[in-house]
């Protein structure tokens, strides 16, 4: 019942799509179609949600990166947030000069306001990205503090935990999972960390490469600070949910009167 609940409260959602490998505008134009009439303070879309995943090589992504602020994916995500006055989180591929990074645009309703560069590449993803050079940050979206990882970043427990330490209340993760751990592992980071975790996976295949066909699960989820979850999609279909969260409890790091979660590290013993 949020009529009990202390400031401050937040909507958060999710988009799990199914793009269409390379077809920029008909995968935007089917996000703009899933959000249409939604309302929420932050979606948090997938990764690479416009472009597809499964890249064969460096030159391929080449061909569909974009600038991040400057490109066709963010002015696009912009100007849904201005339509639906929400704040967006999503994956898109990003050039910069002669790099391209596995990235997140962070958008609101008054535009750009940031990136995140993907620090842990899965898999063949090495062979077509330049990994992520940008310190992990938070960012101020709709009164919480927002941290942002992709997908195999949650397989490092450093990634969750720096963002934590830097006072994230919620990380938004975008993410197209083919390793199966990953939601219940979400659950982990949450309990570590007391952190909400949104995690927005895609579903479909995709077979672009002879004998490394992908499945991706969808399950794109809400946890709380306590490992509940919140909300969680199904493994097949395309889908928005949105639940609303108290940051007051992602703020209180006390898992009994005696235990500090951030205070009660044993730095002194730890590599
Ligand atoms: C992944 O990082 N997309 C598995």
């Amino acid at each position: 019942n949020p009529s009990q609940w202390t400031e401050p409260a937040m909507r958060v959602g999710f988009v799990q799509n199914n793009p269409v490998f390379g077809n920029v505008q008909k995968n935007l134009a089917r996000v703009e179609k899933l959000l249409e009439g939604q309302s929420a303070d932050l979606f948090v879309l997938p990764e690479l949600f416009a472009t597809g995943y499964q890249f064969k090589n460096k030159k391929e992504v080449q061909g569909l990166a974009e600038q991040v602020p400057e490109g066709t994916t963010t002015n696009a995500l912009t100007s849904v947030a201005k339509k639906n006055n929400t704040f967006i989180i999503a994956g898109l591929a990003e050039i910069d000069k002669n790099h391209v990074y596995n990235s997140a645009v962070i958008t609101g309703p008054n535009g750009y306001i940031g990136k995140y560069r993907k620090i842990h590449l899965f898999d063949t993803e090495k062979a077509c990205f330049d990994p992520g050079n940008l310190p992990l940050k938070v960012f101020d979206i709709a009164g919480a503090k927002v941290g942002v990882m992709i997908c195999f970043d949650w397989r490092f427990p450093e990634t969750a935990r720096s963002l934590a330490l830097l006072g994230a209340d919620l990380i938004a993760h975008p993410s197209n999972l083919v390793l199966a751990h990953c939601p219940q592992a979400m659950i982990t980071r949450c309990l570590e960390n007391r952190v909400f975790a949104v995690t927005a996976d895609r579903v479909g295949k995709e077979d672009r490469i002879e004998g490394e066909a992908l499945k991706f699960m969808g399950k794109s989820q809400v946890v709380d600070p306590d490992g509940n979850i919140l909300v969680r999609a199904s493994e097949t279909e395309e889908e928005v949910q949105i639940v609303e969260i108290d940051l007051e409890k992602a703020r209180d790091k006390f898992l009994t009167p005696h235990n500090h979660i951030f205070e009660d590290r044993r730095e002194d013993l730890y590599c």
